[in-house]
């Protein structure tokens, strides 16, 4: 196993005391607390105080269907679920796709929705994985972007703690590449006009909302909500608010 996995998993059990509030406890406190990053547009992204994006638009959505108000909260990507551990919060959506190494750690809800991880470069840079060997790329710490980078030969990864980072550092010339979610890129591109092209998407993953290990009754509930919202009608607003698409998994 690589050393980095191994401290992300041992810091969880460390870092894993205070239990987790139930369904029950949070439905009769009349408040959620939700956490995301606030740094990743168009999914969650703050300006000033104030929260929005297709994940903070849905999140909403679903507490009001529960009758909640909320309490956000932001932290850094690489935090959150470390935070969700410790019991800060009763939930985190912050577009983490399900892989089996964060499985260990938190329970996943079902997806909220499907997307991949792509390249994007300046006109005549590289597209594709094969492409990539002996190049820099710029991601984001902590994200399926870094994991999937690094198993294919010859890449550097350039890491930023922010997605918006890496993005500015492929802009700037400091990468050659920037792999992050799909959706992102396309938005990435449409605003730098004529500069930047899309290559290969390197794998598709699923993304969904994090309980704390074990949290059952409220995984249960935000499964039910988040059904409904994508049977009710307001899902499908949001995300073709968003993205002019439904982008739920199909
Ligand atoms: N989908 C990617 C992952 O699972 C990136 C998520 C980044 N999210 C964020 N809020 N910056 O790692």
């Amino acid at each position: 196993m690589k050393k980095t996995l191994l401290t992300f998993a041992a810091l969880l059990t460390l870092t894993s005391t205070a239990s987790a509030r139930t369904w029950d406890e949070i439905k009769k406190s009349g408040t959620i607390k939700i956490a995301t990053e606030g740094a990743f547009p168009p999914f969650n992204v703050l300006n000033g105080k104030k929260l929005s994006g297709f994940e903070v638009d849905l999140a909403n959505a679903l507490a009001k269907q529960m009758n909640l108000k909320v309490n956000w909260v932001t932290a850094p990507f690489d935090g959150l679920l470390i935070g969700l551990q410790q019991g800060r919060y009763d939930f985190v959506i912050a577009s983490h796709g399900i892989t089996p190494e964060r499985a260990k750690a938190v329970d996943f809800s079902h997806p909220h929705y499907c997307t991949g991880g792509t390249v994007v470069s300046k006109m005549g840079g590289p597209k594709t994985a094969d492409d990539l060997n002996g190049k820099k790329v710029a991601v984001q710490v902590g994200t399926t972007y870094l994991e999937n980078v690094q198993k294919l030969p010859g890449v550097k990864a350039v890491v930023f703690p922010k997605d918006t980072d890496a993005q500015t550092a492929l802009m700037m010339g400091r990468a050659d590449a920037w792999v992050g979610d799909k959706f992102t890129g396309l938005d990435l591109i449409k605003a730098q006009k004529g500069k930047l092209q899309q290559g290969d998407m390197l794998y598709s993953e699923k993304i969904a909302m994090a309980v704390k290990k074990g949290n059952s009754s409220l995984l249960k509930e935000l499964n039910a909500e988040l059904a409904k919202a994508q049977s009710n009608g307001a899902y499908a607003k949001i995300s073709n608010q968003y993205f002019k698409q439904d982008i739920r998994c199909k």
